[in-house]
């Protein structure tokens, strides 16, 4: 069985202490590949060193909305630039968050849409963030559908936003928060979307899976929200942990 872990932060500084030591572990623990999601502008160089300090991980560039205060008008050259490395494959991890409304919403805005119009030059899919901000999220996405691809990350929406999400070509990537009591909306949609469009991702340090809810979380975990996942599909865990790791490679356009 083969794991892709399509988004996680293992240059958080919650991993300081054993970084290597949790990355060298994680093979025999069953995950073929990792996605390291770029937060920040200063994080940007650190992916690439990563990405290139260990075969099996892939990298993104972007600037979150948590950042995009400090975005300025050299980050989208230095995003583009980043991306001409062949381990780095995405524009990420970008998007609106109300929840924290750590930028002003505008701002929030006006780095989103820079960040889709860098992945449509391009031609690369984005990993989107949102979180309590639906509404002007899929306005955004709509207005930029043309060659949009990528993954909508910690899908927390609606059925029928997720269907929306299809539509416009993106993948539903589901994490830790499939586990916890309260996911009856995320079971229900991952339950009832076509298995060729779901993803699996830990989102690590944050969202661990029940019942080390509270815990740091690695990539290891990733097994329990596969597991979730298999049950509220009735899937066999096998087949449905290779149905992933194909939508995994699609999606980051590693297919051969
Ligand atoms: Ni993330």
């Amino acid at each position: 069985m083969q794991i892709f872990d399509t988004h996680a932060h293992l240059l958080d500084e919650a991993f300081d202490e054993d970084r290597f030591a949790v990355i060298a572990s994680s093979p025999e623990k069953g995950i073929a590949n990792v996605m390291e999601a770029c937060c920040d502008e200063a994080g940007i160089d650190r992916v690439v060193e990563l990405v290139h300090a260990v075969p099996f991980f892939y990298g993104s560039a972007g600037v979150h909305p948590h950042s995009a205060s400090e975005w300025t008008s050299a980050t989208g050259d230095h995003i583009i630039r980043a991306l001409q490395d062949e381990k780095m494959l995405a524009v990420g991890e970008i998007g609106l968050d109300y929840h924290y409304d750590f930028s002003p919403r505008d701002v929030q805005k006006r780095v989103l849409d820079e960040q889709l119009s860098i992945a449509h030059q391009l031609g690369l899919p984005v990993i989107l963030h949102d979180r309590e901000a639906h509404g002007d999220m899929m306005d955004m996405l709509r207005a930029h559908k043309d060659g949009l691809k990528g993954i909508m990350h910690c899908f927390s929406g609606s059925y029928e936003t997720a269907r929306e999400c299809l539509d416009l070509g993106l993948y539903v990537a589901f994490g830790g928060a499939l586990t916890f009591k309260n996911a009856v909306r995320p079971i229900e949609v991952a339950s009832r979307l076509p298995a060729d469009r779901l993803l699996i991702e830990t989102d690590c340090p944050y969202m661990t899976p029940v019942p080390f809810r509270g815990k740091r979380n690695d990539p290891s975990f990733i097994r329990l929200t596969l597991e979730k996942l298999a049950e509220v599909r009735n899937e066999d865990i096998e087949s449905l942990a290779d149905t992933l790791y194909r939508n995994s490679l699609r999606v980051y356009e590693l297919e051969s």
